[in-house]
């Protein structure tokens, strides 16, 4: 174990966070994260699950190719298909790990993996020697670890030390643990394990009682020197450990807390703005540090005390995770320069195409409503990502809404590069648009969330539309924002339907093969 107390962030939005019921995400849309944690400071990015699925095999691949910083890691269960498959994904990366990984609790070694123990033993060995064949970087996970029996776990923590695991995570996969457990469990596996002073010890923690952040912290204080997380938390059930959580704790709480990490703290709103809109998951308005309302003062109190002092009620300033106080606003004689300042100091870097593309939407928006402020350009910026690739293009429609109905709609769909019109009835504007997608591009999926929120305030707001489709019990979200709420809410729907696609394209991973050797 390094004495340093630089603890080294490994963040897993584009793995256990795509795991996540809902968030699917496509090739574009997974680079265009890469590309921002890279930039955010991020130490490892786990980019995917190499084997699960082409899709996955490629993303890892074209992430692999743009890192600049980060080492870049797959994911491999300890089969010698899935490591070769993780470490043919990451050759293009300048520094590249493979995550290995086997449960070794009681009940997943017998109800989920019919093995015995002595097998996973033999299965931590092969697959970490397997590894280590193909890359220097090597981690090695104890899936269920904290409810594995002590003394099995130190054996298996001993023998992927010795076939070269360079990292050793700790997960609390189920949320189970509490912060004292974790803490002393990760301090006891330091004191016993032989070799344990030459690796570094890892915290996953999920939060399945709410105490991932505060699981995770536990075992950074007792030795653990990389952090598992994902931008707003999100994951498999309730989500992982938040980094934008873990990483403010640090710094806020540096004085109990004496650990630093390499994140550009100015750009964590962006990065949780970016996730939330891609995935299509909104965030909690009271959510820490990146919420709504996380620096919002309502009572009269409280609003006394900040004006004559910030510190009585905040811990942290705004502008430290990248809130402006100041929503500089553009309107539609605002050039294209000063949209560029704009997008610079919000923390976007866009040139080219994606700039004029950027500018272009930017002026229709102006052209609708009088003030584009922060939001507007967040959802304007973020919103549109990658759906240049999608394979479903919405391009016009026209509704007949209000008390005169039939209320009906005629929509243009370019599916595949080939423009089609579709006409529908429906029980409401909403409904009709939806069915005149469904003539166009017929599916079995069901509808299982319908939310529409302003972006901004006012009554020209952009209408925020989020569409959650359920299809043999998986679902997938998307979103959209539009001045005109029904355009957001095809634009929303046709979202969704392309992340159905992607997420089709995830077949289950083969049958485990156990490596031996
Ligand atoms: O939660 C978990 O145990 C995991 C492992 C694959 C590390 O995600
Ligand atoms: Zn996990």
């Amino acid at each position: 174990m390094s004495n340093s107390n630089r603890v080294k962030i490994f963040d897993t939005t584009l793995r256990d966070g795509e795991q996540s019921p809902g968030a699917a995400m496509n090739l574009e849309e997974k680079l265009k994260i890469a590309e921002m944690l890279d930039d955010f400071g991020v130490d490892v990015i786990e980019a995917g699950f190499p084997i699960s699925s082409n899709g996955d095999f490629e993303a890892v691949y074209e992430i692999a190719k743009l890192s600049k910083r980060s080492v870049i890691c797959g994911l491999a269960r300890a089969g010698v298909k899935d490591i070769d498959r993780a470490g043919e994904a990451l050759k293009p990366a300048k520094r590249a790990r493979i995550h290995t990984f086997i449960s070794t609790s009681p009940v997943h070694m017998k109800h989920k993996l019919q093995m015995e123990p002595h097998q996973v033993l033999e299965a931590v060995i092969g697959s970490v020697t397997r590894a280590r064949s193909l890359v220097e970087d090597v981690e090695w996970s104890a899936e269920d670890a904290t409810r594995t029996e002590f003394e099995f776990l130190c054996r298996c923590v001993e023998a992927a030390i010795k076939s070269g695991a360079t990292t050793i995570n700790i997960p609390d996969t189920v949320g189970y643990a509490i912060p004292s457990e974790y803490g002393a469990l990760i301090a006891s596996l330091i004191a016993k394990v032989p070799g344990a002073e030459k690796v570094t010890f890892s915290t996953h923690c999920h939060n399945d009682l709410g105490l991932a952040v505060a699981n995770s912290l536990a075992g950074v204080a007792s030795g653990a020197r990389q952090v598992e997380c994902t931008i707003n938390g999100i994951g498999e059930r309730a989500g992982n450990a938040a980094l934008e959580e873990i990483v403010m704790a640090l710094t806020v709480r540096a004085d109990i807390l004496p650990y630093t990490t390499g994140i550009e703290t100015a750009s964590i709103l962006r990065a949780s703005k970016l996730v939330s809109n891609v995935t299509g998951f909104p965030i909690q308005y009271n959510k820490a540090i990146v919420g709504k309302n996380a620096f919002a003062h309502e009572s009269g109190i409280h609003q006394d005390g900040m004006l004559k002092h910030t510190q009585t009620y905040e811990i942290m300033t705004p502008e430290s995770v990248g809130v402006s106080k100041t929503s500089l606003v553009l309107g539609k004689l605002s050039g294209r320069h000063a949209f560029k300042d704009k997008l610079e100091a919000m923390g976007y870097a866009l040139g080219g195409n994606a700039l004029e593309d950027a500018f272009r939407r930017f002026k229709d928006l102006a052209d609708k409503k009088k003030h584009v402020f922060d939001e507007d350009i967040v959802a304007l910026v973020d919103d549109e990502i990658a759906r240049g690739l999608d394979r479903i293009q919405f391009v016009s429609m026209r509704v007949v809404a209000g008390t005169f109905g039939p209320q009906s709609a005629e929509l243009e769909l370019s599916i595949d590069g080939q423009t089609r019109l579709g006409v529908a009835r429906g029980d409401g504007p909403v409904d009709a648009i939806f069915n005149a997608i469904k003539s166009l591009f017929p599916h079995e999926a069901t509808l299982a969330v319908f939310e529409v929120h302003a972006v901004t305030e006012g009554t020209d707001a952009q209408a925020g539309v989020t569409v959650r489709l359920s299809e043999d019990g998986k679902s997938v979200t998307g979103r959209s924002a539009d001045t005109d709420t029904l355009v957001s809410a095809a634009k929303a729907y046709v979202h969704a339907l392309n992340k159905l696609l992607v997420k089709r394209l995830k077949t289950a991973p083969e049958a485990l093969t156990v490596a031996r050797g």
